[in-house]
């Protein structure tokens, strides 16, 4: 549990650098084995954008143009390692993607 508060601390900590970053909103999501739970890629920070979408089997978007901020409905989580991934498109023709944090428990092994 110690480590988990010292996980958020970090992450919290680097939110205050107000550049272009891609940031989620909880900045770590805890879903259930089998479970749902949803999360926001935020890139609002970044200009020249020419798109933002989520990358995961379990409820992936494509990419959405003309948006910085978007929401994933991960549902039916029945990976343990799976990772979500955010990715922005710049007009520019780069791209940047970041795995959202995520951890997938089970009520059966508490
Ligand atoms: C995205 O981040 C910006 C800057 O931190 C904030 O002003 C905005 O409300 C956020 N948007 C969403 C949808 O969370
Ligand atoms: C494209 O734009 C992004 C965001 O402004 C920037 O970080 C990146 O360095 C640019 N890449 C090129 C090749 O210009």
């Amino acid at each position: 549990m110690r480590f988990f508060v010292f996980l958020i601390f970090i992450l919290w900590a680097g939110k205050s650098a107000h550049s272009c970053e891609i940031e989620f909103r909880p900045p770590l999501v805890f879903v259930e084995f089998g479970g749902s739970a949803t999360a926001n890629c935020n890139a609002s920070l970044c200009s020249n954008i020419d798109g933002i979408g989520w990358e995961s089997p379990y409820g992936g978007t494509g990419l959405i143009e003309g948006q910085s901020t978007l929401n994933v409905n991960l549902e039916n989580v029945k990976e343990w390692n799976t990772e979500p991934q955010c990715y922005i498109v710049f007009s520019n023709d780069t791209q940047r993607t970041k795995k959202l944090p995520i951890t997938v428990y089970s009520k059966l092994l508490r």
